[in-house]
């Protein structure tokens, strides 16, 4: 059969290559202990749930949603960041449902390049990033983030020829797999960057709520670029609310921006299923505890973990946003993050990520999802230790 020369790019992807060393050692006999992917073990926003249920039963929720979703779930996601940021956003022009916010990163490079224009990623940074560059025929130019600059990246690096094909830039702190959190002043020599070089700024957002140790609210891109001159921000559910399988998320940002992606979205889509949008509304505008909730649930996950692994000798500081511990590999590791993984979940049953799927410089790390409770935590660097 003959594919498509962009295929090729994406035979290589992290989850998938851990997935099947899942398999192997599922088939020899191994309990899988999974902590590679980021998918939240925690119960849904329940009120999301009860209206969900009930939007079932409605049948004037059953049909196609054209267009760009619904006005009450535009208005409610307006409301909800004017509230927490203080900058007014038009629910007609600068709001769009997103089926996820994976869905919009990886959907929007079609919108702004050509072949061979270059997009500005965070290396390492989120898999589906990359993908959608590639699926948009552009190249890549990784921004390297080192432990030494506080993972951000450097702008004045990036050389002026990879600049001169460059049309769009994309951020995401607090920061998977880093666990970094950027300052606003980060994000405004960002906004003056992307001015000068003509570039759309896009800053996904999902971890907006997950910060540790009672740390305010992480910056939103709109903080530095206040009219929307450049920018776009992309918003999920699946973090703060739990609802990662329902697959909902919006992008808030230039309304230019915004029609763009919606007119590919057209292409592709017919929105999320009204009654998942009624759900996110009413998770939204009801009682916030159960964010809160959340956030305590995985700080005491990550105060566990790290006293384990720094008490069987492998000291890793305390991450302060995400739901992820990134840590660096010790010896004889240091280079070899995919055989870590492959022999870890083989002879343990412990799966992790390999640093070195999300991107170059992520090679001698690996990144644990805190998605299991405490006791089970315990257990797996039990047998993490053993390994070593
Ligand atoms: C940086 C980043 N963006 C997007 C996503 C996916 O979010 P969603 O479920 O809204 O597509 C994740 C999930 O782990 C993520 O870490």
């Amino acid at each position: 059969m003959r594919f498509a020369n962009r295929l090729q790019a994406l035979q290589t992807n992290v989850f998938a290559d851990m997935d099947r060393s899942k398999s192997q050692a599922i088939a020899s006999g191994k309990t899988i202990l999974d902590l590679s992917l980021g998918s939240s073990d925690l119960q849904a926003s329940a009120v999301a749930i009860a209206t969900i249920e009930q939007s079932l039963h409605d049948p004037t929720t059953h049909g196609y949603l054209l267009y760009h979703g619904t006005h009450d779930f535009r208005e409610a996601v307006a409301h909800w960041y004017t509230q927490r940021f203080g900058i007014p956003v038009n629910p007609q022009t600068e709001v769009l449902p997103l089926i996820g916010s994976q869905e919009g990163t990886a959907h929007l490079p079609l919108a702004f390049l050509n072949p061979g224009d270059y997009a500005l990623l965070l290396d390492p940074g989120y898999p589906s990033h990359a993908g959608g560059v590639y699926l948009a025929g552009g190249q890549i130019y990784p921004m390297p983030l080192r432990s030494e600059n506080q993972f951000l990246p450097i702008f004045p690096d990036i050389p002026s020829s990879v600049l001169a094909k460059a049309r769009l830039m994309l951020l995401s702190y607090p920061h998977n797999p880093t666990t970094a959190i950027a300052p606003l002043s980060f994000f405004e020599e960002a906004v003056v960057f992307c001015e000068k070089h003509g570039l759309i700024l896009v800053h996904d957002f999902p971890y907006a709520d997950i910060v540790f140790d009672g740390i305010a609210s992480p910056p939103s891109i709109f903080q530095a670029d206040r009219d929307k001159s450049l920018s776009i921000e992309l918003f999920s559910f699946s973090k703060s609310y739990n609802m990662g399988g329902f697959r909902i998320g919006y992008a808030i940002g230039n309304a230019e921006i915004i029609k763009a992606l919606r007119q590919v979205k057209a292409v592709v889509d017919f929105n999320q299923y009204r009654g998942i949008l009624n759900g996110a509304i009413a998770a939204l505008q009801g009682s916030q505890e159960t964010v809160k909730e959340t956030v305590a649930r995985f700080q005491k996950r990550r105060d566990t973990f790290i006293k384990a692994l720094n008490n069987r000798g492998w000291p890793v500081d305390y991450p302060q946003a995400t739901m992820y511990v990134w840590a660096k590999l010790p010896k004889p590791w240091e280079r070899r993050s995919i055989e870590f993984c492959t022999e870890l979940v083989a002879q343990t049953g412990v799966a992790v990520s390999p640093g070195a799927g999300f991107g170059q410089q992520g090679e001698g790390y690996v990144r644990f999802a805190l998605v299991h409770e405490p006791p089970i935590l315990e257990l797996a660097v039990e047998k993490i230790a053993q390994f070593l």
